[in-house]
C-alpha cells in the first residue's frame, strides 16, 4: 500500500500497515515531521516504533564507553576538552587501565567496547596495541577518535576495530566552518574513508548550534541519508562552561525527539542511540528518546577520576550507568539485547 507522506491520515496508517522500507521523504515532510507537535507528534513516534519493530531492531543494544584520552587537537565551540581550555587537566590512559576496564564491560554481558578521545594523534599508538587485546575478550570495538588520515582508520580495521563514529555535527558548510574551525569536506572525506577501509560508519548531528534553522536540521537529515550510515544520532546542544558557547540555551528536546523518529522511518535498520544529553536536559529524556525510535543507550565505564575530566557535555554531566539504563529500557518497555 503507497502513501503520501503529506496525507494527513498518513501516519496512523502507516502504523497499521508497518513497511519495513519507508516511502521517500522530501524536504517538506520532513520540515513537517521535525515540527510536528501534540497528536501528530505521538503518530509520529508510533509509526517510527512500529518501523523499529518491523526492522526486528527493538532489542535495546547496549554499548560500554571508556574515553580513552581528553587531548584534543580541535577547538570546536562547543566542546570543553578544546585546547583553549586551559581549566581542563589533561590525561591519557594507558594500555593496562583501558583493559582492566573492558574486563568490567565484558563482565557485565556487553559485547561491544567503545573508545572514545578527543582527537589525539598521540593516542595512536596504543589503540593499535588495545584493539586487538580487546577483540581478544569476545567482544566488538567502536571508535570515536575524530578525523585521521586514510591509513590510520586502515590500521584501526587492521587491529580488529569493526565501527567508528564521526558526526557531521551540522550539514551547513558555513556554520560547521565557523563552530568548528575546519572544513565540513574534510569530515565527510574522512567519513567515506571510514566505509571505505571497511568500517561501520555512525554519524549525525547537534540541535540547537548557534545560527543553525530549521532549513539546516532538515538539510542535516538529507546529508544523512546521502552518507547511508550504519548508526545515526541526533543530540541537544549543551552549553559548555569555558567554550565559546557557554551563555547558550540548551537544544530543543521536542526537535531532537523528532529528529530521532524520522531517522528511524528513514533508516529502519539503524543502531539509533538515546544519548546522555538528552537525560541532562530533561530528566526521563532518554526514555523518550527510546520511545521515539532510538534503540542504543551508552554506559559510562570511565574510572571517576578521568570521567569528571571528560565533561564534554559539561561539568554536570549525565552519566550513564548500567542501573540507570536498565530501568530506563524497562520503562520503555522494551528488553536489552
Ligand atoms: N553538546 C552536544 N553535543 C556535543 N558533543 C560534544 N560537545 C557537545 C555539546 N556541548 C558531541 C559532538 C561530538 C561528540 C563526541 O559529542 O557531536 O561529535
Amino acid at each position: 500500500m503507497a502513501f503520501a507522506w503529506n496525507d494527513s491520515n498518513f501516519m496512523n496508517a502507516y502504523c497499521e500497515s508497518r513497511p519495513v522500507i519507508p516511502q521517500p521523504m522530501d524536504k517538506e515532510d520532513i520540515l513537517r515531521l521535525l515540527t510536528c507537535q501534540g497528536e501528530e507528534q505521538q503518530a509520529l513516534f508510533r509509526a517510527a516504533r512500529a518501523v523499529r519493530q518491523a526492522a526486528g531492531m527493538d532489542v535495546v543494544k547496549l554499548r560500554g564507553v571508556i574515553e580513552i584520552s581528553n587531548y584534543c587537537q580541535k577547538s570546536c565551540d562547543y566542546c570543553a576538552i578544546r585546547p583553549q581550555n586551559k581549566e581542563m587537566v589533561r590525561y591519557r590512559m594507558d594500555v593496562e587501565t583501558i583493559l582492566a576496564i573492558t574486563e568490567e564491560i565484558v563482565a557485565e554481558g556487553i559485547t561491544t567496547v567503545f573508545l572514545q578521545a578527543g582527537q589525539d594523534p598521540k593516542s595512536d599508538a596504543f589503540v593499535y596495541e588495545v584493539i586487538p587485546r580487546i577483540r581478544a575478550r569476545g567482544v566488538n570495538v567502536l571508535l570515536n577518535l575524530g578525523e585521521k588520515p586514510r591509513e590510520t582508520y586502515a590500521r584501526y580495521v587492521a587491529a580488529g576495530a569493526d565501527s567508528y563514529i564521526l558526526k557531521f555535527e551540522t550539514s551547513s558548510p558555513d556554520l560547521y566552518q565557523a563552530i568548528v574551525g575546519t572544513p565540513l569536506a574534510k569530515r565527510l572525506e574522512c567519513a567515506r574513508w571510514i566505509k571505505e577501509v571497511g568500517m561501520k560508519l555512525g554519524t549525525g548531528n547537534i540541535i540547537g548550534l548557534p545560527g543553525q534553522t530549521l532549513d539546516t536540521l532538515v538539510e542535516d537529515i538529507l546529508l544523512a541519508r546521502e552518507m547511508q550510515p550504519d548508526f545515526v544520532s541526533s543530540s541537544p546542544f549543551i552549553p559548555n562552561e569555558n567554550t565559546p558557547l557557554e551563555h547558550l540555551d540548551v537544544g530543543d528536546l521536542q526537535l531532537t525527539l523528532n529528529s530521532i523518529a524520522i531517522c528511524r522511518l528513514l533508516f529502519p535498520y539503524a543502531l539509533i542511540p538515546a544519548v546522555s544529553a538528552l537525560e541532562k536536559i530533561s530528566k526521563g529524556g532518554q526514555q523518550m528518546g527510546l520511545n521515539a525510535g532510538a534503540n542504543v543507550l551508552t554506559i559510562n565505564f570511565t574510572p571517576k577520576d578521568f570521567r569528571d575530566k571528560y565533561a564534554i557535555y559539561s561539568k554536570e554531566r549525565f552519566v550513564v550507568s548500567l542501573d540507570h539504563a536498565r530501568a530506563t529500557v524497562g520503562t520503555a518497555g522494551l528488553r536489552v539485547r
